[in-house]
C-alpha cells in the first residue's frame, strides 16, 4: 500500500501537481533523513521559511506539514510565479488583429432557422439516448464574493421549492435521460455527472449528494473528482503559511480541470463508458441547460473539439469577455483588453449591433478525442495572477496577521487558455438568449446584481413565459411575480400542454401534473 501510494506520489510530483488523492490518508511522522531531504529541497529554492515553525508542532502536525510540503515541487512553484508575473512579451490584445469567428463557425438561436435547431435538438437527443454524452461541473471554485460557508452549489436561492443550484442541475440532467428514453425508445439512458470540486468544497458537496440520493440519479453516475491546489504566494514570492502547520493554499482556477480529468480518471471513465460529447459548465448558472440536446447536436454536426455558448453583450461598455479571433486562432479576450473602437464597433452587415458582442458564460462543448489530448498540452496552460488579501502566518513573529489590502497573490488558470491551440474550423459558438439560459450567482444578498434574488426571478419569470406560451392564464397582484416549473416537469418549456386550460395564481411551483 506504502509503496503503490509512493510510486503515485512521485509520478503526481512529476506532473507538478498535488496530490488530493493522499489528502485523508493519515501521514506518519518523516524520517530524519527525508525531513533533511525535504528541507534542502525548499533551501535551495529560496522557501526554507515554510519549516519556520516545524521542530514545535506536535507529531501529527509535523506529518501533516511533511505530507503537505512533499506534495508540491518548490522549483516548479517559483518557476510558475516567476512567469505569471513576468510573462514574456506576447502580443496584447490592442496590438493583436482581433476579428469576429467566422461566420459558418457560428449560429445564433435568435436568427437560426426553426428547422436547423429542431435538427440540432433531435441529434443531440439521439447521442443522448445511445449514451454517447456525460456532462462536466465546474464546481470548484470558493465563492468568496457570495460569502456562504457552503458550497455555491448548495444554495437555496430563494425558489419556493427550496431546490439548491446542485438540485435543479441534477433534475435536468434526469429529465434529458427521460426525454431521450421516451423519444427513442431505449431503456437505461445514462447521462454521467463528473462534479469538479476542489479540497475546500469536496467534503460538503458530497455530503450534500449523499444527503439529498443524488437527485435521483444513480450513485454510480455522479462522479466528484478534485482539482489541484497551489500555495498562496506573497509579494516578495514567498510561500505563505496559513497557520504554523499549514501551507495557505488555493484550488488552482477553472482551468485546472484539464489537469484534474486527468489525474483523476475522468477522461479514462470516459472513454469506458464510450463518452464522445462533453458538455461542461460552471455550478452558479442558475438557468443553464445542462447536457442541452441542441448544443451538443450542433457542436456534433461541425464535428469541432470545442465549441461555447455565448449571450449577446448589452453594449460596448458591459464588463464581459468575448470570444473572438485573435490573430487567426479562436481566443477570449477580457473588456480590459480590448481596446475602445474595437468595443464600439458595429457590425458591417447590421448597424445595430456590435461587431464583437460575443460574450463568454462559460458554458463549453468538448469532444472526447480533444480531452483524450490533454496531457499533450496541458504542461504549457500559463497561470495567471490573482492579488488577494491572504491571511497568514508571519514567520519572525508567530503571529497570524489578516491583511486589509492584498498581500499576495494567488497562482490560477483559466478554462479559455487552451481555445487558441485549436485552428478555427475545429471551433464553433452558438450564441443564445440570455433571459433563457444565463444567470450567474456571484454576489452577496442585497447586491441587486447577479445575486439570489435576481437568480430566483430569472427562473420564475421562465416559469411564467412557458406556463404562459403553453396556453395558461397567469394572475397575480405583482407583476414581477413568476412560476417555478420543475426541471423534471419541463427540461426546455416542452410538455406542459396540461396547464393550457389553467388559470393560475403566481407566485406558484408546478411540480407535477396534477
Ligand atoms: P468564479 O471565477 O466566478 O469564482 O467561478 P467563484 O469561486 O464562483 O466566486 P468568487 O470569484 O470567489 O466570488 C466561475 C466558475 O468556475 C468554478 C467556480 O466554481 C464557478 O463554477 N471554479 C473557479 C472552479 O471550479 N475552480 C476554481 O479554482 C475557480
Amino acid at each position: 500500500m506504502e509503496a503503490i501510494k509512493d510510486s503515485v506520489n512521485k509520478a503526481l510530483e512529476q506532473l507538478h501537481i498535488t496530490s488530493p488523492a493522499s489528502q485523508g490518508i493519515p501521514a506518519k511522522e518523516p524520517t530524519e533523513e527525508q525531513l533533511n531531504e525535504l528541507k534542502s529541497k525548499y533551501e535551495k529554492a529560496g522557501q526554507a521559511q515554510v519549516f519556520a515553525f516545524y521542530d514545535s508542532l506536535s507529531t501529527a502536525e509535523k506529518a501533516g506539514l511533511y505530507e503537505q510540503l512533499s506534495n508540491f515541487n518548490p522549483d516548479y512553484i517559483n518557476e510558475i510565479t516567476e512567469k505569471a508575473l513576468h510573462p514574456a512579451h506576447t502580443e496584447d490584445a490592442s496590438e493583436a488583429k482581433l476579428e469576429p469567428l467566422p461566420v459558418e463557425a457560428t449560429s445564433s438561436v435568435t436568427d437560426s432557422k426553426q428547422e436547423d435547431l429542431d435538427k440540432w435538438y433531435d441529434s443531440g437527443l439521439e447521442l443522448v439516448a445511445e449514451n454517447k454524452v456525460a456532462v462536466v461541473l465546474m464546481a470548484g471554485g470558493q465563492g468568496t464574493r457570495l460569502g456562504s460557508s457552503a458550497p455555491k452549489g448548495c444554495y437555496d436561492i430563494g425558489l419556493p421549492s427550496k431546490k439548491s443550484l446542485f438540485q435543479l442541475q441534477g433534475e435536468r440532467i434526469k429529465k434529458v435521460e427521460l426525454l431521450a428514453q421516451k423519444k427513442y425508445a431505449k431503456e437505461n439512458v445514462t447521462v454521467p455527472w463528473y462534479v469538479m470540486t476542489s479540497g475546500p468544497t469536496r467534503g460538503p458537496t458530497e455530503k450534500f449528494f449523499e444527503e439529498n440520493k443524488y437527485f435521483g440519479l444513480k450513485k454510480e453516475n455522479v462522479v466528484v473528482f478534485e482539482q489541484g491546489v497551489l500555495p498562496c504566494i506573497s509579494n516578495e514570492g514567498k510561500i505563505l503559511l496559513e497557520s504554523k502547520s499549514k501551507v495557505a493554499v488555493a484550488p488552482d482556477g477553472n482551468g485546472g480541470i484539464y489537469q484534474a480529468l486527468i489525474n483523476s480518471g475522468i477522461v479514462q471513465d470516459m472513454g469506458k463508458r464510450g463518452i464522445q460529447h462533453i458538455h461542461a459548465y460552471c455550478v452558479d448558472n442558475c438557468l443553464v441547460k445542462v447536457a442541452d440536446p441542441a448544443f451538443i447536436g450542433f457542436s456534433a454536426s461541425k464535428s469541432v473539439d470545442i465549441a461555447t455558448k455565448v449571450v449577446r453583450k448589452r453594449n460596448a461598455k458591459e464588463s464581459v469577455g468575448l470570444i473572438l479571433q485573435k490573430n487567426g486562432k479562436p481566443d477570449v479576450v477580457e473588456y480590459s483588453e480590448i481596446k475602445e473602437e474595437d468595443a464600439e464597433a458595429k457590425d458591417s452587415k447590421n448597424a445595430d449591433l456590435l461587431k464583437f458582442r460575443a460574450a463568454n458564460i462559460v458554458n463549453h462543448y468538448y469532444s472526447y478525442g480533444f480531452l483524450e489530448s490533454i496531457p499533450s498540452w496541458v504542461k504549457d496552460l500559463p497561470h495567471h495572477v490573482a492579488r488577494k488579501k491572504i491571511p497568514f502566518v508571519d514567520t519572525e513573529s508567530g503571529n497570524t496577521v489578516k491583511p486589509e489590502k492584498p498581500n499576495g497573490i494567488k497562482l490560477e488558470q483559466f478554462v479559455f487558455d487552451c481555445f487558441p491551440l485549436l485552428t478555427l474550423d475545429k471551433f464553433a459558438c452558438m450564441e443564445v438568449k440570455r433571459e433563457d439560459e444565463f444567470s450567474p450567482l456571484k454576489n452577496a444578498p442585497g447586491t441587486g446584481e447577479d445575486d439570489p434574488e435576481t437568480s430566483k426571478q430569472d427562473i420564475m419569470a421562465q416559469g411564467k413565459k412557458w406556463a404562459q406560451a403553453a396556453g395558461a392564464t397567469v394572475v397575480s397582484e405583482d407583476p414581477k411575480a413568476g412560476i417555478e416549473i420543475s426541471p423534471l416537469i419541463s427540461y426546455g418549456g416542452e410538455g406542459l400542454d396540461f396547464v393550457n386550460t389553467r388559470t393560475i395564481k403566481a407566485p406558484a411551483v408546478i411540480e407535477s401534473e396534477e
